[in-house]
């Protein structure tokens, strides 16, 4: 079987179609989300606080993400990978986010990238875009803008209501083949969609987008503390690992493991 394709997606949400990307980081994890059916996978610079112990997705570098995503394009064979390109890393120049895309697509073997702004990234997405790299757009909440925008809303009121729809136009404009809509309200996310013919990608942007996206270690409740209210956790696996690792502590500790079946002689 083929990868999926930036033009699978695009029919798909022709077809009135929604569908689901989750974050992967690591070659195992990215195997068992292809093998569930999971189409687009998103090396994300949330890996900075995933992944990597940061406490934002600002410090994650080039060859932070260029080394994870192609451990998941490793250890993936069917879905469409995208990989974010780092804070720093396109805001320069076109030129320099040419640079840093070629990167990921040619020696990490991604299927797309993704670069978060409107209006004032439509120069980079559209200078990668005529050199042949799909790319992902991403407004709303930026993350790797939390020192001058925090982690809130946007989109509230009918001024930065016009600013977004003028970012996703932007967006589009510029070619990118869709465009991630992160933490604004359900019904602005509804008109984005509506006005857009590119597929729209939520999270926390409510029910009406083309597609959604979460974290990996969110949903599957690995993530430790306070998860956003946006997202659902499908699994807690951080108390199934809690417990793995106090029942091996507690055998190797009362000599009950290993036992004959797992020794040689
Ligand atoms: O880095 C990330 O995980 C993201 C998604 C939240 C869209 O950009
Ligand atoms: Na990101």
């Amino acid at each position: 079987t083929r990868r999926i394709t930036v033009n699978d997606i695009a029919a798909a949400s022709e077809r009135g179609e929604k569908w689901p990307m989750l974050t992967a980081y690591d070659a195992m994890t990215a195997s068992v989300f292809d093998e569930a059916g999971i189409p687009v996978m998103l090396v994300g610079d949330s890996m900075g606080n995933c992944h990597l112990g940061y406490e934002t997705t600002v410090p994650v570098t080039m060859d932070e993400m260029a080394m994870l995503s192609a451990a998941v394009v490793r250890g993936t064979s069917r879905a469409l990978i995208v990989a974010d390109l780092p804070f720093g890393a396109y805001q320069e120049s076109p030129v320099q986010a040419l640079r840093n895309a070629t990167r990921l697509i040619k020696d990490s073997g991604v299927g797309a990238v993704k670069l978060e702004g409107g209006e004032r990234s439509h120069e980079q997405i559209r200078l990668l875009v005529e050199a042949g790299i799909p790319v992902m757009g991403h407004i709303g909440l930026t993350p790797q803008s939390v020192n001058t925008m925090g982690y809130r809303v946007q989109g509230r009121g009918e001024e930065a209501a016009q600013q977004l729809l003028r970012d996703a136009k932007a967006v589009q404009d510029a070619g990118a083949f869709a465009v991630v809509l992160e933490l604004v309200p359900a019904e602005l996310a509804a008109e984005v969609t509506r006005t857009l013919h590119i597929p729209t990608i939520g999270i926390g942007a409510g029910p009406d987008t083309d597609a959604q996206v979460l974290v990996w270690t969110d949903m599957a409740g690995l993530t430790g503390g306070k998860v956003p209210r946006f997202t659902k956790q499908y699994a807690n696996l951080r108390q199934v690992l809690t417990d793995a690792a106090k029942e091996f502590a507690g055998e190797v500790v009362g000599g009950t493991f290993p036992q004959a079946e797992h020794t040689f002689h």
